[in-house]
């Protein structure tokens, strides 16, 4: 049995966490930075880093204290070092350095996105390799082939926004606070969700990929019509997205033999996804597997647990290990159209 002390800073929360490679999660602190952005609609990185650097130090010794740890139990350091902001990711990451030398124990740089795709493995012990991953976050909206731990094929991305991104920028156009994503999918709940005739951009086609620009126009212009609720037009988005998901995942699943579906990432948090997700995984006969919505949204339970699986396979890093705003799981993967940075 190994300990991890995990540490995430790479977008707007803050966290530390100590966690077992036997699957137990001594503590966790998780500090988010909602309140700062909200005036501005977005994360502001120079606020993010800041706040980073005030409440990290704090949180670490929050976690050794409620375990009854000192650094010296540790087996390993495990720090996101990307993708990120990147004045974000090197708070952690300095301060995983640090802990890791004087300690004396390897550091784990971990992909981000790595935490997220092994997360659903920390709370369910009976997930094997491979399984289909749909990543759903606010920077990410990918479908990829999870064969093994760094070992990642991606099927299918946003050729424009992510899905947690979309949600964010509807959020916006109804005048609700950011993170968009909670906003959008409380006040849905009194909605009728097929009362906006909304697009869903490209279902149906054999492309791989997501698209949600058009959709966001497309809210932009029921929002100024005036002749819709804004509780039928967030549920409307919302079906619409979910929608979205379901035929790309659905395309993708008919290219994979993987057993497993698995939902992970910020956007996984909500309830109608996760269980449109659920009812597809049945109907095409494959295991479903998601995590609770705590894992779901970003938290350092996720990057001690990818250390814990990579300090099993013995892929530790140096400590001059780069600090990487991009960072994509799948190298090989090429750029496809229109997609930008979001690849
Ligand atoms: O994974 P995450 O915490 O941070 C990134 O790595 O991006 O994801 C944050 C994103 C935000 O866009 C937020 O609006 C979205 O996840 N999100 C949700 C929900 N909770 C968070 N989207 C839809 N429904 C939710 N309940
Ligand atoms: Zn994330």
């Amino acid at each position: 049995m190994s300990l991890i002390l995990g540490l995430e800073s790479s977008c707007d929360d803050t966290s530390a966490a100590l966690v077992t490679s036997d699957r137990r999660i001594l503590a966790q602190a998780v500090v988010g930075q909602n309140q700062a952005h909200q005036p501005y609609g977005g994360v502001v990185p120079e606020i993010a880093a800041r706040a980073h650097v005030e409440i990290l130090p704090a949180l670490i010794e929050q976690v050794l204290d409620e375990a009854k740890a000192s650094v010296s139990d540790l087996d390993a350091v495990a720090a996101t070092a990307g993708p990120g902001l990147i004045g974000g990711v090197m708070v952690a990451l300095l301060a995983g350095k640090g802990i890791a030398l004087a300690a004396g124990r390897p550091l784990i740089a971990v992909n981000h996105l790595e935490g997220h795709a092994l997360s659903p493995r920390l709370v369910d012990p009976d997930l094997a390799f491979p399984y289909l991953l749909l990543l759903v976050s606010g920077g990410h909206c990918q479908l990829l082939e999870v064969r093994g731990v760094g070992d990642y094929r991606r099927l299918a991305t946003t050729i424009d926004d992510a899905a947690g991104e979309a949600f964010d920028k509807a959020a916006k156009l109804l005048g609700l606070p950011y993170p968009g994503g909670p906003a959008i999918e409380e006040l849905a709940k009194a909605g009728d969700p097929v009362a906006v005739p909304l697009p869903r951009p490209l279902v149906g086609s054999g492309e791989p990929h997501f698209s949600f620009a058009g959709l966001k126009s497309a809210v932009q212009r029921a929002v100024a019509a005036g002749t819709h609720s804004p509780e039928d037009i967030a549920a409307s988005f919302q079906q619409a997205v979910v929608d979205c998901l379901v035929d790309r995942t659905r395309l993708a699943l008919g290219t994979s033999d993987a057993p497993a579906l698995v939902v992970a990432g910020g956007v996984a948090a909500n309830k109608a996804i996760r269980s449109a997700l659920s009812n597809l995984a049945k109907n095409e006969g494959r295991h479903f597997s998601v995590p609770p919505a705590w894992l779901c949204t970003d938290n350092a339970a996720m990057i001690a647990w990818a250390g814990a699986e990579r300090l099993a396979q013995g892929l530790t890093d140096e400590l001059d290990a780069p600090a990487r705003a991009r960072w994509p799981l799948d190298e090989a993967a090429g750029k496809v159209r229109g997609a930008g940075v979001k690849a």
